[in-house]
């Protein structure tokens, strides 16, 4: 099982211009958006199935499986049950075992987030891992944030080789072989590294870099917890948590307070959002960020608390589920070359529907107050 230790990173201020220079792009690379047959639409042919077994190996287009694989039509039922499909027609389950896979074209060193929509069966399958060797990772699914059941999750890497295979495997092992997770909507888009403002020393304050969301979905993409080596799809903020996410929102679906993207904090404490910027001990700071509603009927009385050296600052919240935000701002003297910024939620929300919510987070900055002070005279 994951644990969460302490993210303790060393190099603190290491010019990040290089990476800069890897950054054009092949030709050849893969494009932002939809893998090729990411939403299982291209069906394998009929003599390849039995029942919704997949047989072949080679069965799904563009697709490689291992294991007890079945192709689900939207309309199938399971027992009393009738199994959504959230984008298209179809979708796929992994039983015991089994796994899927697809072979990427990616440029090396760059980074990638992918993005996957999951749906759990019998309330057993609690993760999948995610390989793109050498790099694994566990995207819990246990905790359900839509009232479809269909959540979509994201996923970052970076690529060691310009050719590697997408692994999503089902590890979980239950007495009934057709339990297992439901997948659909593969994804992907490449990370870039966000630019850092001289006026504002945290980076991606605004969350505009982040996973892919598909345009035509309104329920966000949620970013997992993650390990300390794990690169995160909202890099450099990372999630630190057991099994709880945040959510990654649009501003085409929500009301978010800045630009295009923001991220709502679903899971209450137990998903926190973490940065760590450079600051030089005894200098003084100004950290400010915006919490609002994501206009999603997500009502009731909400606050983020946010930690910055040994300061601390609770913003409430009032949501009436329509949208707004508001300013909060903690001033602190650093007490260490290197100084973690996290936003919490302090409370649980629900919606009517009895899904999670939370308050929304954007817009924050951290400035040196002094240097602040001098552009002023
Ligand atoms: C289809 O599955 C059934 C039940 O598992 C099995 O008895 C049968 O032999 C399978 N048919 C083929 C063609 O594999
Ligand atoms: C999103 O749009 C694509 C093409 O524009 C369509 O095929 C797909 O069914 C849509 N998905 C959803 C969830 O509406
Ligand atoms: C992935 O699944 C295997 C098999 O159950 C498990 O042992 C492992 O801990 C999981 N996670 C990772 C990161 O490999």
């Amino acid at each position: 099982m994951r644990r969460k230790t302490e993210m303790v990173r060393s190099t603190c201020c290491v010019v990040l211009l290089l990476l800069l220079s890897v950054a054009a792009r092949s030709a050849s690379a893969i494009m932002d958006g939809l893998l090729p047959n990411g939403n299982f639409e291209e069906a394998p042919d009929k003599s390849q199935l039995n029942g919704t077994r997949v047989i072949g190996r080679y069965a799904i287009p563009q697709w490689e499986i291992s294991g007890f694989v079945e192709y689900i039509g939207s309309g199938q039922m399971q027992g009393d049950m009738l199994l959504p499909v959230p984008e298209g027609a179809y979708a796929v389950r992994l039983g015991n075992e089994a796994s899927i896979q697809q072979r990427l074209t990616l440029t090396r060193g760059m980074h990638y987030s992918v993005t996957f929509s999951a749906a759990r069966t019998c309330a057993q399958s609690e993760l999948l891992n995610i390989t793109v060797t050498p790099e694994i990772g566990e995207v819990p699914i246990q905790t359900v944030y839509t009232s479809s059941g269909w959540d979509s999750y994201s996923w970052a890497f970076k690529a060691r080789r310009s050719d590697m295979s997408l692994i999503v495997h089902n590890p979980g092992v239950t007495d009934d072989a057709a339990c297992g997770p439901l997948i659909d909507s593969f994804a992907i888009k490449t990370l870039q590294s966000p630019p850092s403002t001289k006026d504002n020393l945290l980076k991606n304050g605004g969350f505009e870099e982040g996973p892919y969301i598909f345009p035509n979905t309104s329920w966000g993409v949620l970013v997992p917890p993650m390990d300390e080596d794990d690169y995160s799809p909202l890099s450099p903020w990372t999630i630190m948590g057991y099994t709880k996410s945040v959510k990654y929102v649009d501003a085409a679906h929500y009301a978010v307070p800045g630009g295009a993207r923001a991220v709502e904090l679903v899971a209450g404490m137990e998903a926190a959002l973490v940065q760590e910027v450079c600051t030089v001990p005894g200098r003084s700071y100004r950290l400010e960020f915006s919490v609002g509603d994501a206009g999603d009927g997500c009502v009731g009385s909400m606050s983020v608390q946010a930690y910055v050296s040994h300061g601390s600052v609770k913003v409430p919240y009032e949501s009436q589920g329509r949208g707004g935000n508001k300013r909060g701002v903690l001033e602190f003297t650093a007490t260490d070359k290197r100084t973690r910024v996290v936003f919490v939620s302090m409370a649980y929300t629900m919606k009517p529907d009895g899904t999670l919510c939370g308050p929304v987070v954007d817009d924050a900055s951290v400035v040196g107050v002094h240097s602040h002070r001098r552009l002023l005279l």
